[in-house]
């Protein structure tokens, strides 16, 4: 998705904007730009990806600028409508974030006006629309010109012989930097990291002037405070350090997430729900989708409360009757699709809680209260330590309404993964790598196990995965089961354990090659299957947290194999702020 960042301080503004949009990266994105105001408006945009190394910038004068990623919406991917887009006399700069809905009536507005368009984006009315308000005061002109903006946005515009970058917000992130006599703005706080810990996050309907000094704050007309945030994630947690993937350096950091989401998340505002109404709502996308369905598990096993869990993107247009609490997860706090499922559980006064990693994402101000996740940012497209930092929350709150059942799992959970991360995965890898299709299969809580392996594969090695109730596979899918379809299956000791080897019998009669997934020393599993790859953890639920980080290393090493771009696999983009 877009990302914008911007600058106004005392160095020089374009190649700090474009190390701010390499930190953007992770979003996705198919074009960037740069705009920067010394004696003139300097605009630099290409379609692809940010260089190495990028002279242009260096050459670039002034220390107040914007830049862009764009992930094309409007208009295909090109220099062209790569932002910044400029007004007609090329004074006054605008990047955007967002979609303006009505940018093609707006645009035959300005057409009969006289105003000349380059691009097909919906963006470059909004350039337009500010010229037709400007008299030398950007701020009143921005204000103005967003008057006839619907849609979202995040915008940030600048003009020659102003000294000030102004923003505006409606629906789309944005979050300011308070530095040492420099200040950012940026779509998430990613390229902020390394100037500064004190943030603000914008508002909707914010209209931002941002100078050195700070930032001023207007809405509806009027001056506003907004609270200075201190961030605790660091610099360094946006850095590969020595990694050769991000999404490797996040799986590594696993058993740390683990510890600390388990011990300080605090689960309260959603415990105080459940004890006076017990039955939960979950809607999210994705993997944290998957954490929503192992969370069922957990919460109806040892909490005893009725849990069902939605896809966001399903549950806005067909709202089931509830009342109880609705719990939205994501990682971003960005995602499209679950912010409408949220709105939608508002709007039939369900009381919300987001389950969230970023602090001041677009969730946490939806929802009525937020219980935060202690992943660190997550950058790797495919999601991994959020995941287990989001079933650390689930954890937490089963433990604590269930009496403390759970204590021992939460204790011990995080040296089990620690072991896990010293498996070797060479042998899965090879059988793997060469599949055109792979299934993989689990029953009761290694079901979203399943489902969430089989999505890390074919999210980043491109190969075909589905996950699948184990039990469903004879119900259709068999007819696919061929040498070539090797099968991952999760079997572990409890209620499901013998259907689960009869199971795998029967796939293995199909000539499908099984990888099992089992406890250490199970011979009965390791006799049947191809391959054996046994997980650490005493009780099921470690077991299912060891799993899932197994399935995470057999999808990266596989794409690793396969050379793929695993931090950033094709046509996908880390917060799906579109629906
Ligand atoms: O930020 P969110 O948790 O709301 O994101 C939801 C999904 O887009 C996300 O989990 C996606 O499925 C991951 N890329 C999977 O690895």
């Amino acid at each position: 998705m877009c990302g914008i960042v911007g600058y106004a301080g005392r160095r020089k503004a374009a190649p700090l904007i474009v190390d701010g949009l390499r930190r953007l990266e992770y979003r996705g994105y198919d074009s960037f730009g740069v705009a920067t105001v010394g004696p003139h408006v300097e605009v630099y945009k290409r379609c692809g990806r940010i260089p190495a190394s990028l002279p242009e910038s260096r050459a670039m004068k002034g220390s107040l600028g914007i830049g862009h990623t764009r992930w094309a919406t409007h208009g295909a991917p090109s220099d062209t409508n790569a932002h910044p887009h400029t007004d007609c006399t090329g004074r006054i700069a605008v990047v955007h974030n967002g979609i303006i809905e009505n940018y093609a009536s707006l645009r035959k507005r300005l057409g009969r006006k006289g105003h000349t368009f380059r691009s097909e984006t919906d963006t470059e009315v909004i350039a337009h629309l500010i010229e037709e308000e400007y008299d030398g005061d950007l701020l009143g002109a921005v204000e103005g010109a967003v008057k006839s903006l619907e849609g979202s946005y995040a915008i940030l515009a600048v003009a020659e012989g102003d000294r000030r970058i102004v923003a505006a917000r409606c629906a789309s992130p944005l979050v300011l930097g308070l530095g040492d006599g420099e200040t950012l703005a940026a779509s998430d706080l990613t390229p902020l990291l390394e100037y500064t810990e004190r943030v603000i996050f914008a508002e909707d309907g914010d209209i931002i002037a941002i100078t050195p000094q700070g930032a001023e704050i207007r809405n509806n007309g009027e001056a506003v405070e907004r609270p200075v945030e201190l961030v605790n994630w660091c610099a360094d947690d946006v850095k590969k350090g020595g990694f050769e993937h991000f999404m490797l350096k996040e799986i590594y950091e696993q058993p740390r997430v683990f510890y600390e989401t388990a011990r300080t998340a605090d689960p309260a505002p959603l415990l105080d729900l459940l004890r006076e109404t017990p039955a939960l709502t979950i809607v999210a996308c994705g993997t944290s989708y998957h954490a929503g369905l192992i969370g069922m598990y957990l919460l109806e096993e040892f909490a005893e409360i009725p849990v069902r869990v939605e896809l966001a993107s399903e549950f806005r247009y067909a709202v089931p009757p509830v009342r109880n609490p609705v719990l939205a997860i994501t990682q971003s706090g960005e995602t499209a699709d679950t912010l409408w499922a949220l709105r939608a559980a508002k709007a039939r006064n369900c009381p919300t809680v987001a389950l969230t990693n970023v602090m001041g994402s677009t969730v946490t101000r939806l929802a009525d209260a937020a219980i935060f996740t202690r992943a660190g940012p997550e950058v790797g497209v495919a999601a991994t330590k959020s995941f287990i930092a989001q079933l650390a929350v689930f954890l937490a709150l089963a433990d604590r309404l269930g009496q403390g059942r759970l204590a021992a799992s939460l204790g011990n959970a995080h040296l089990a993964i620690g072991d896990l991360l010293r498996e070797d995965v060479g042998e899965a890898v090879a059988l793997l790598r060469g599949a055109r299709s792979i299934f993989y299969v689990g029953r009761g809580p290694f079901y979203p196990v399943a489902l969430e392996g089989a999505l890390k594969m074919k999210e980043i090695s491109y190969i075909h995965a589905e996950g699948y109730a184990a039990g469903e596979l004879k119900h259709g899918p068999f007819a696919l089961l061929t040498p070539e379809t090797p099968v991952v299956a999760l079997c572990f000791p409890g209620p499901a354990y013998r259907v689960m080897i009869s199971n795998i019998k029967e796939m293995k009669a199909r000539g499908a090659p099984v990888l099992g997934i089992g406890v250490p020393g199970d011979r009965e599993l390791g006799e049947v299957v191809d391959l054996f790859l046994p997980v650490p953890g005493d009780d099921p639920v470690v077991q299912v947290l060891t799993s899932s980080v197994l399935v995470q290393l057999l999808a990266y090493h596989t794409a690793k194999s396969l050379e793929t771009d695993i931090d950033r696999p094709r046509n996908l983009a880390k917060s799906v702020t579109v629906e």
